[in-house]
């Protein structure tokens, strides 16, 4: 737990920057707001006319906590301003402007300290949610389908807006509250020994309830947080399907699961609320309680000539005022948890490892010049049912292999293992002759596109999502592969031509023209191998022709592998192979396919009816 605590201190980096500052002026506040109550006292004397002789004082007093250099220093104050001759109203007039210049040093103060913290805080958490998008966009693919999106985007968000009062409170923990607390008790010890030492023996009573209500809050807090991830999750997937949540009349299914956990969330977040809400009343009353204990002891005091009644007023003002520095600084030890509770969320974040990564001897792919072998490949995504069984054949360089089969069959998930978004299980992947697990991910990657039935496009220009392709292509490369991709055209009916924004995810555009974009997109990258996942099932006749088109540019003199659910747009492939139920059913052309009379030939039947 400490270690959670001072990695997040790391983040405030350097610490020093902050805290020095800081504890400057925290230790200025302090001690400008304890002289603020203390001049409770030379007001009431002079108002009341209580024991009270003006002496005048022609230098400076030495500095001491005595109340003596206090009421000396008044003193000098008024005798260098008005004179030697003491007048009633000229002495208020001195004591409103020294309380005047108090107050406002200590309001300084406060406003500077504030505005550190504000500081640190702001850059520290910039730089947490910095590194966990980093860690996050460095993930594999496999990551994503395992841990559920809403828990990433509610730890980057709520999780990182709660640590925040770990780093902040620190500050606070560590120097203003202590200061004001010894602040206030030097002011109470200067005014009478008795009364403070009878006092202090109530703080550590009150900070001890009002902890024990705090300590019991850490567990629901973390479980808020864990509901709150629960939430955006539910949200997301209702937000992002909300036509096909529509079209089924499914709104009261997701209704009910979002008032269940909604109301799982609000549950726990009222019991934390109720304890936390108990606080402030019983430090209240306890506060009170107090004070009037010292009433009765404080009053004997006066009564028998040992403190004066400015004395006793300015030291209850003190006392009601220390209990807020001790009830936040027990407040702020409770968020401290808090935070580092989220803290660890944070850091399991940071600290998963990607289950794939480079060798530390991998090479780089310069050139595809040969083959992509397959040799008795096997693959399961959660360690237990088996999706790829022994699957082995080998693509020459600039064949065009197919696969087909039923839907389920394991052709997806046998494509994305060749950029590597997921490592075999048995098996292995070779490209020319060289096991994908030893080149860098990067290399490889290079060398490969997908194009895949749902398009991935970005929240930018048209050029913007197709210089993806090929980061620092120029506008006339972008403009030629457009054109291979037949997207030139209606990119040029686009209100702003290349700059138009195509909105979240691309949802201006049409699907035709969604794919067409990928299509260019995978254009201008140029890859060896290209990877076409049923990329114009979701299209309609019309833009299926443009797109098909498009892709037959694409494909020639490539090497690649093609998923097509309608069938009679391979039948030209140099290898049809027919994958049912993880395992190579048949393979050949489809002449031979054809003859054999199997599954393939079967299916062709099925689809030209
Ligand atoms: N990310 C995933 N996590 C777990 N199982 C998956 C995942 N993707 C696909 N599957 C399962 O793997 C099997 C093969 O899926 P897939 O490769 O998509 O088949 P196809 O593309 O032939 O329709 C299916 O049973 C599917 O449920
Ligand atoms: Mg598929």
């Amino acid at each position: 737990m400490f270690k959670t605590y001072l990695r997040l201190l790391g983040f405030a980096r350097p610490l020093s920057r902050y805290a020095v500052p800081y504890a400057v002026y925290a230790t200025l506040y302090a001690v400008f707001n304890t002289f603020n109550y203390a001049m409770i006292i030379p007001i009431l004397k002079t108002m009341f006319m209580d024991d009270f002789v003006f002496t005048p004082v022609y230098e400076f007093p030495k500095l001491s906590l005595h109340g003596q250099a206090f009421s000396d220093a008044l003193n000098y104050i008024y005798t260098a301003t008005f004179g030697t001759e003491f007048v009633l109203s000229n002495m208020l007039i001195m004591l409103a402007g020294v309380t005047i210049v108090m107050n406002l040093l200590s309001n300084l103060f406060r406003y500077l300290s504030a505005w550190t913290v504000e500081n640190m805080r702001t850059r520290s958490l910039q730089r947490i949610r910095n590194e966990m998008f980093d860690k996050v966009a460095g993930m594999n693919v496999g990551y994503f389908s395992d841990q559920r999106k809403g828990d990433i985007m509610s730890r980057i968000t709520a999780d990182v807006g709660v640590v925040q009062f770990c780093i902040t409170n620190t500050l606070q923990v560590a120097f203003r509250e202590p200061l004001l607390i010894v602040g206030f008790i030097v002011l109470m010890l200067s005014i009478s020994w008795q009364l403070s030492l009878f006092s202090i023996l109530f703080l550590p009573v009150v900070a001890l309830i009002i902890g024990s209500i705090v300590k019991r809050l850490r567990h629901p807090a973390l479980k808020g947080q864990q509901r709150m991830g629960d939430m955006n999750s539910v949200l997301d997937e209702s937000l992002s399907g909300i036509k096909v949540i529509k079209s089924y009349n499914a709104t009261d299914y997701i209704r009910r699961k979002f008032a269940a956990i909604n109301g799982e969330y609000s549950r726990l977040m009222l019991s934390m609320a109720r304890r936390q809400q108990l606080a402030s009343p019983m430090s209240e009353f306890l506060g009170i309680s107090a004070v009037s204990v010292l009433i009765v002891f404080g009053g004997a005091l006066v009564t028998s000539g040992s403190l004066s009644a400015a004395g006793f007023v300015a030291f209850i003002a003190a006392f009601s005022q220390i209990t807020r520095p001790v009830r936040s600084f027990v407040d702020q030890f409770a968020n401290i948890n808090n935070g580092i509770a989220a803290g660890e969320r944070i850091f399991a974040l940071l600290d998963a490892a990607p289950e794939i990564e480079d060798k530390p001897e991998a090479r780089t792919l310069t050139e595809f010049r040969d083959s992509i072998e397959f040799r008795g490949v096997g693959f399961s995504y959660d360690g237990q049912r088996q999706v790829l069984d022994d699957v082995s054949f080998t693509i020459r360089k600039g064949e065009t292999v197919a696969l087909v089969g039923p839907s389920g069959g394991g052709k997806s998930t046998l494509s994305e293992l060749i950029p590597r978004f997921y490592d075999t299980t048995q098996g292995d992947i070779l490209i020319d002759g060289v096991s994908v697990r030893d080149y860098t991910q990067e290399s490889l990657r290079d060398h490969i596109s997908v194009v895949a039935q749902d398009t991935v496009l970005f929240n930018d220009t048209i050029e913007g999502n197709l210089s993806l392709g090929r980061l620092g292509a120029t506008h006339e490369e972008i403009v030629a592969a457009a054109k291979v991709a037949n997207a030139h055209d209606f990119i040029m009916q686009t209100p702003d031509g290349y700059r138009t924004n195509i909105g979240d995810r691309g949802t201006k555009l049409s699907g035709g023209q969604r794919q067409r974009l990928s299509i260019a997109r995978a254009v201008l990258k140029n890859p060896d191998i290209l990877i076409l996942d049923e990329a114009t099932s979701a299209l309609d006749t019309e833009s299926e022709k443009l797109v098909q088109d498009a892709l037959n540019t694409l494909l020639e003199g490539r090497t690649s592998v093609v998923i097509a659910h309608r069938l009679s747009t391979i039948h030209n492939a140099d290898k049809i192979i027919v994958v049912d139920g993880g395992r190579i059913a048949e393979q050949g052309t489809h002449a031979e396919l054809m003859a054999r009379g199997g599954i393939y030939a079967h299916l062709i039947e099925m689809q030209s009816l």
